[in-house]
């Protein structure tokens, strides 16, 4: 099982605007989801580190996009959150440009992780936020999360739910807990091999 191994993780830059990303070139994976869905937790999960993401006190406030590097060889970006309630009209047309000028013919982009709480029917906000990675012609993985809340005897019920809603096509669905630690090994494997199929070497150890 391939579990790469981190020499380095830092983040580069908390980003608004274009002009402040990164220029590196390095390849990246972009994690999307609603508020709350675990996203931040991921990426922490992924690279055995605690309270490196920031795990928000208050959902929804993150309203920039976060690049870490990795190994000095790719990217992971946190993207803000969607679907918090307590919202104003405003912050989510804000939240719609922040997306949109990211999204919108990044090269570097492999593949978009959508996060969905593996407990529940993802929201129509889900749906548009799927359908929107694929508008933009990226690969989308999804990654069902807080997977300890439900047992495994009914993962594949839940994966058929979040298909149904979403539409999906043929993308994989991964469950993640990182509350257990569970399902990062499969992830990594993941991982890996889009940035492989991207053309970029990673050096796993
Ligand atoms: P925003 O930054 O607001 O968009 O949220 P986020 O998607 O980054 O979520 P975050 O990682 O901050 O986690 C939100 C809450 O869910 C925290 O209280 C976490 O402790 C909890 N959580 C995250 N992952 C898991 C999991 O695998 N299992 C369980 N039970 N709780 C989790
Ligand atoms: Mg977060």
């Amino acid at each position: 099982m391939k579990r790469l191994k981190i020499r380095s993780s830092e983040i580069v830059v908390s980003a608004v605007n274009k002009d402040q990303y990164p220029i590196e070139g390095l390849p990246e994976i972009a994690f999307v989801g609603r508020s709350n869905v675990g996203k931040s937790s991921s990426i922490n999960s992924l690279l055995n580190r605690r309270q490196f993401a920031r795990v928000s006190q208050t959902p929804g406030k993150t309203r920039t996009i976060n690049f870490y590097i990795i190994n000095k060889e790719f990217f992971f970006v946190d993207l803000p959150g969607y679907g918090y309630a307590k919202v104003s009209k405003e912050e989510k047309s804000q939240w719609g440009k922040i997306m949109e000028r990211y999204l919108k013919d990044r090269k570097e982009l492999c593949s978009i992780f959508l996060l969905v709480d593996i407990r529940h029917e993802p929201t129509n906000e889900d749906k548009a936020m799927y359908d929107w990675v694929k508008y933009f012609g990226y690969d989308c993985v999804i990654l069902a999360t807080k997977a300890d809340k439900i047992s495994r005897g009914n993962y594949q019920k839940h994966f058929n739910m979040i298909k149904k809603k979403l539409e999906l096509k043929d993308e994989k669905i991964i469950p993640i807990s990182s509350l257990k630690k569970t399902g990062f090994e499969q992830l990594w494997e993941e991982i890996i091999m889009i940035y492989n199929q991207h053309g970029y070497e990673i050096t796993v150890d």
